[in-house]
């Protein structure tokens, strides 16, 4: 459920035609509707009720500040990968005491600033990273709460590139040196082991990998507690799926709930969870103008609009399948068509043979679904200045990142 829907014709977020915002901020442009944010937000809290739960927003997924202000004040806390979204978290006015570190290369000024601001969980996926940050708390007399991020073996069947419970993955502390890696937390100054965590990949479209997860992870718990150490919190990571418009419908939040509940309940366990695209996604748009058409080869017919692979990346490095419609009412019949971008790179195609409603240059058209690792992933290749980023709230709109520059294009260097 999400609250871009047509009136007249027109598609509109919430109540403003995304036509209006084109004219008044340009094209490209992400888009999000604060109406769809906040229900996925609450929908996902509801479906967990049953547990002790502590919901992170995955940062990366969608870091702009507003966004993230709108999701500390539900309440939520955060999880980071970075100094970088600490410093975003705290900008927006979220909750150290609700953030969790993940990640698996801390820098150790990272580690110190996290310290610093008292934060709720370190993520800790190896022994030289326990050591570490068992160095730097000792010297600021402080106790690192400590999460062991284990890597629980679970095929999520995913995208290779977003599959992260692998054995051979580098995530996560391999199955056999948990027991040992806990010893070493527990013997280290500074260091307070209080929780398990995992994460199995991302964009997983059933509950089994889940459940299967949750279960190998409750196994963990009890036999971390026969060996002495009490363990009293239990992070499931993020990776529910949302649906593209291919492949499989993905399972509900309330279904993942479900399995959760079933398998943790009465683990006496505070449970983590770290959602990231679930949350977001739906809840933008990048909304693109299309600049001319070109005939190619044969049948082969090209769209060029004005956002590109370095607008939206993922298209081209998971062949990632965003819907696509025009903004004003669809013309009669179909067509098929390669939409591309200006980006000088045979990988920078927004969406291959696809088959849609006839095209004409000047069209807005939006691509769907784009409000999870889109922006986040966005980049200034080709000198391309990233897009504006536009946040809506029923009549009203605001810009919440302004479009960049050439001068911005240009900070810190010099000829
Ligand atoms: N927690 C950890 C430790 C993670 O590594 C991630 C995502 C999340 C939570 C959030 O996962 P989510 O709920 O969003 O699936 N760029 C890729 C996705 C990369 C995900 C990386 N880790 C994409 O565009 O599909």
């Amino acid at each position: 459920m999400n609250h871009f829907q047509r009136r007249k014709g027109e598609l509109c977020c919430e109540d403003v035609p995304l036509s209006r915002l084109a004219e008044e901020v340009g094209t490209p442009a992400y888009v999000y509707s604060k109406a769809t944010l906040l229900r996925h937000a609450r929908v996902f809290r509801s479906a967990l009720r049953g547990l002790d739960v502590l919901a992170c927003f995955a940062v990366k997924s969608a870091p702009n500040l507003a966004l993230l202000a709108l999701l500390a004040r539900e309440g939520l806390g955060f999880d980071i990968v970075s100094g970088g979204e600490l410093f975003r978290v705290l900008q927006a006015g979220g909750d150290a005491r609700k953030v969790v570190f993940s990640g698996v290369g801390k820098r150790q000024e990272e580690l110190a600033a996290a310290l610093d601001a008292g934060i709720f969980q370190f993520n800790c996926e190896s022994e030289e990273e326990l050591q570490q940050l068992s160095r730097i708390a000792a010297r600021k007399k402080r106790v690192a709460p400590v999460a062991l991020r284990v890597n629980p073996e679970v095929d999520a069947r995913t995208h290779p590139h977003i599959a992260t419970a692998l054995s051979t993955s580098k995530f996560g502390i391999p199955a056999e040196r948990v027991l040992a890696t806990y010893r070493l937390a527990a013997s280290l100054p500074g260091i307070r082991a209080v929780g398990v965590a995992c994460h199995i990949g991302s964009q997983i479209a059933s509950v089994k990998p889940f459940a299967e997860a949750a279960e190998k992870m409750r196994a963990l718990v009890l036999r971390l507690r026969e060996d002495g150490h009490d363990i009293r919190r239990l992070d499931m990571g993020g990776g529910l799926g949302v649906p593209y418009g291919d492949g499989p419908e993905p399972p509900s939040p309330r279904q993942y709930g479900e399995a959760l509940v079933r398998v943790l309940e009465g683990l006496d366990v505070k449970v983590l969870v770290e959602p990231g695209r679930l949350l977001v996604a739906n809840a933008g748009v990048l909304l693109t103008r299309v600049l001319l058409r070109k005939q190619g080869r044969g049948s082969r017919r090209f769209v060029v609009v004005d956002a590109g692979m370095n607008d939206l990346l993922r298209p081209a490095l998971y062949q990632a399948h965003h819907e696509l419609e025009p903004v004003a009412r669809p013309r009669r019949g179909a067509e098929v068509v390669d939409v591309v971008g200006p980006v000088c790179e045979s990988a920078d195609v927004l969406a291959k043979r696809r088959r849609v409603h006839p095209l004409a240059t000047g069209d807005l058209i939006v691509m769907r679904t784009a409000g999870a690792y889109g922006m986040a992933m966005a980049s200034q290749y080709n000198a391309r200045p990233r897009p504006v980023e536009v946040l809506v709230d029923g009549r009203s709109w605001r810009v919440i990142r302004a479009r960049e520059s050439y001068k911005d294009l240009i900070r810190g260097e010099s000829p």
